[in-house]
């Protein structure tokens, strides 16, 4: 299977980044915790210089605790601020203050030093499509105060979320276009359904992902659907299939619904805990 990316209106996107970047002082850039490698771009580290950078790894309910421990330590070693979120329940998302203040310390001082007092950091959230920008603008949102320059006579101009006096956020994420030359990250992204899957060969993938499960947490697919399980994907699917119930006309196995159900499964977390990538040791 051949992944491919992407839409011409990214050249949009990247563009009104640009744009949106003058006007902050920290870039708050999620990552999926199951791959948190490969649902980055590259590109922000670019388009992001001399800003603050704090990465979150959000939907890191869904991902192994031990692994999301190491990906922080890891992001931190590069000089990132780091921490893990889960923006659909809110998980993580009490200290985001206290961490973009940490994360903007330079800024502030700066900014002292040159008589600059109470001027609040600026942010911006940043990421690959489906990644949590709009659920975790919302949490931290909702737990926030007024929005500012929402009144009339100021909606032409960018929207910005007080959340205290010290941070204001800008209330439209920038989207980021997962860039990959290798197949195995499109793979991936295509694994938690960042890529449309009408686009996609469901049985393939769903094979594709049965390999990866095999290898990296051997037993899980027997235990989730009572199989004997197989070494031969399709065989997997084909018992899943079976023990899921889904026929066909003529009594027929329907491994495409099969794959399906494994696919989500694997994306809502049913199968419990997977992260998917690894940091070096
Ligand atoms: P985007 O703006 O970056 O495109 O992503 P969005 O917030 O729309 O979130 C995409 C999906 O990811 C949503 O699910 C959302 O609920 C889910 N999500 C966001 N953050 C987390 C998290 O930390 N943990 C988990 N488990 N899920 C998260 P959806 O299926 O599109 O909608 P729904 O099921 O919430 O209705």
């Amino acid at each position: 299977m051949h992944f491919q990316w992407y839409p011409g209106h990214m050249t949009k996107a990247r563009r009104m980044m640009q744009e949106n970047l003058k006007l902050i002082d920290l870039v708050i850039e999620l990552v999926d915790a199951r791959i948190p490698l490969s649902s980055r771009n590259p590109d922000i580290d670019e388009l992001g210089k001399n800003k603050a950078r704090l990465i979150l790894l959000n939907k890191a309910d869904l991902a192994e605790e031990s692994s999301n421990d190491a990906w922080v330590d890891y992001f931190r070693r590069q000089g990132y601020s780091a921490v893990k979120v889960n923006s659909k329940k809110g998980g993580g998302i009490k200290s985001i203050q206290t961490v973009i203040q940490e994360a903007c310390r330079e800024k502030t001082e700066r900014d002292r030093r040159r008589g600059i007092l109470n001027r609040p950091v600026r942010a911006m959230v940043v990421g690959i499509p489906n990644v949590g920008k709009s659920t975790f603008i919302n949490t931290l949102a909702g737990k926030a105060c007024a929005k500012t320059g929402n009144k009339p006579g100021v909606t032409k101009g960018k929207q910005w979320i007080r959340l205290n006096k010290n941070v204001e956020l800008l209330d439209t994420p920038g989207i980021l276009w997962p860039k990959f030359e290798d197949q195995s990250v499109g793979r991936k992204l295509a694994f938690i359904g960042s890529i449309k899957d009408e686009i996609l060969q469901t049985e393939e993938l769903a094979g594709e992902l049965v390999k990866v499960l095999n290898a990296g947490y051997p037993g899980i697919l027997e235990e989730k659907y009572g199989i004997s399980g197989s070494e031969d994907a399709y065989v997997c699917l084909q018992q899943i299939a079976e023990s899921r119930h889904c026929l066909v006309r003529g009594n027929e196995l329907d491994t495409e619904k099969a794959a399906a159900i494994l696919l989500d499964d694997f994306r809502d977390g049913r199968l419990g805990r997977i992260t998917l990538e690894k940091p070096e040791a």
